[in-house]
């Protein structure tokens, strides 16, 4: 197909990347038209569950957040977006900006699908030019009928995206495996490293580590990690980083078989801590994976580094389970930003500082005794200090109804609840690192719950009418402190 192209031609050089691209004016007529379909589609969203300070799309879906960056002063955020459905379908990218984490802007859609469909990737900030690096998921003729092939595109303004003409830049896994995908690129001493997500023939989870002067050639360098057969058959969206002195490999593994307390979601998402060399390429494992978050609703996280901070951010549901919102005209959303820390033999996550900026005003600071009830608005954040030697329970509800989820804790048996009532509990042993405290963030259809410094975190999607009802419902006075949030996304 000859596509008419606008006759601009882009040459760019910067650190060593040099790109040449033109623009198809359809595929930017196709842009704007998605646009204003968005614009108009916005309109018949109900937005009893939409959130008021997660990040959401507009309309229609969205799963893994992509691309997690700061560039020129900003964060970028963007995430797996399909905008004609509240179910997954073709995938674009959606695009959200922040100054602080907190505070978010919805932007163009970064990317349409064309003959590939923009899977899951990251983002890389050199000067004034965003690049992107992600997976084109194309249709192959022969079993399984696709290939993933890993795409470059590059914005100067940070809002208008280019796709490279000489994609795919790298066709194919080095075993020819066609799941082959979520490149996180970064940069090390004036190379370029990316992770991939793979498989092996005989079908286990693997992540790839990569090498590129340019971006553009790429030579393979070693495998970071590996199911033993019982870590599952595929390990989506990689991410490796530098983090207290050590190395962590942070993946999404598709395909572990529950164990007691663990692995209970569809997907995991965790990680592995060890040392790595950027002489021999090997990631040597010191502490077997983990999972990061204990909620029901987390997958799919990505990190990015700013002014000597880790950032983590996920996708806030999870695969093959129902999401209530889709009947509304939208589905899925991304958590809080976490800050990452580690502490001991584990990863701690706190909600970013700069959430305290959403807080309007305080609604509560006082004890409250056993069976006392609390409401609470849509966006809330909740301190709870309580005798952690003696029994804690909690019930969070809709004001006008829908779900309900208990939050438990029984020093006997050490461990944390999260009960959405008929047997859809997670559980994990809690041992204070620190702080007693609970801190808990509640929005439209989510809870958010940190025990402690962020030792043991739970992210689970809970869905309140009218507001939030919180009843003590423990035999001890808790104290409590409450702030009503303010909004932080757009409608
Ligand atoms: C993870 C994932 C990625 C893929 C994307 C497709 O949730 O399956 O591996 O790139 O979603 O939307």
């Amino acid at each position: 197909m000859v596509l008419i192209r606008i006759t601009f031609l882009l040459v760019v050089c910067h650190v060593g990347i040099t790109y040449t691209t033109s623009i198809p004016r359809n595929y930017e007529k196709a842009k704007i038209e998605l646009e204003e379909y968005i614009e108009a589609k916005k309109k018949d969203i109900d937005l009893r569950f939409k959130p008021l300070y997660h990040v959401a799309p507009p309309v229609g879906w969205m799963n893994d957040p992509n691309g997690f960056s700061y560039h020129n002063g900003e964060f970028h955020l963007f995430y797996q977006f399909y905008p004609y459905d509240s179910v997954w379908g073709p995938m674009h990218w959606g695009h959200v900006s922040s100054p602080n984490l907190v505070n978010w802007k919805q932007l163009p859609t970064a990317l349409l699908p064309e003959e590939e469909q923009c899977f899951s990737g990251s983002a890389i900030s050199q000067e004034d030019k965003l690049t992107l690096m992600y997976t084109g998921r194309v249709a192959a003729d022969v079993d399984p009928y696709f290939n993933e092939t890993q795409y470059l595109a590059f914005s100067d303004d940070g809002i208008n995206f280019y796709k490279y003409e000489g994609n795919p830049v790298l066709a194919r896994a080095p075993n020819g495996s066609p799941e082959f995908r979520d490149p996180k690129v970064w940069m090390y001493e004036n190379n370029y490293y990316v992770v991939i997500g793979s498989q092996t023939t005989d079908k286990r989870g693997r992540v790839l580590l990569y090498k590129s002067s340019d971006m553009k050639s790429w030579e393979f360098l070693s495998v970071l990690g590996e199911s033993n057969g019982d870590m599952g058959y595929m390990w989506e969206c990689p991410d490796f980083f530098e983090l207290d002195g050590k190395f962590v490999l942070l993946m999404s593994p598709q395909g572990l078989l529950p164990q007691e307390d663990r692995y209970k979601n569809t997907h995991q998402t965790g990680y592995i801590i060890g040392e790595f060399s950027y002489h021999t390429n090997e990631f040597i494992h010191e502490v077997s994976f983990q999972e990061i978050d204990f909620g029901h609703d987390f997958y799919a996280a990505t990190t990015t580094e700013a002014n000597g901070k880790r950032y983590l951010v996920a996708w806030f549901s999870m695969w093959d389970e129902p999401h209530p919102e889709d009947v509304d005209g939208w589905a899925g959303m991304a958590t809080i930003v976490r800050e990452l820390s580690i502490v001991g033999d584990r990863i701690i996550m706190k909600p970013v500082e700069q959430i305290e900026t959403l807080r309007a005003e305080i609604l509560i600071d006082s004890n409250i005794e056993p069976g006392q009830v609390l409401e609470f608005g849509k966006a809330v954040e909740i301190f709870i200090n309580s005798d952690i030697s003696q029994k804690l329970d909690l019930l969070l509800e809709g004001r006008e109804g829908d779900s309900k989820v208990w939050l438990r804790w029984d020093p006997e048996v050490g461990k944390v609840v999260v009960d959405r009532g008929s047997s859809d509990i997670r559980q994990v042993e809690w041992s204070p690192i620190e702080s007693q405290t609970w801190r808990i963030f509640l929005d439209s259809s989510s809870m958010e719950l940190f025990c402690g410094e962020g030792e043991v975190v739970f992210s689970s999607r809970v869905y309140a009418l009218g507001g939030w009802r919180f009843t003590n419902e423990s035999n001890q006075s808790l104290q409590i402190k409450a702030y009503d949030l303010k909004r932080g996304v757009p409608e």
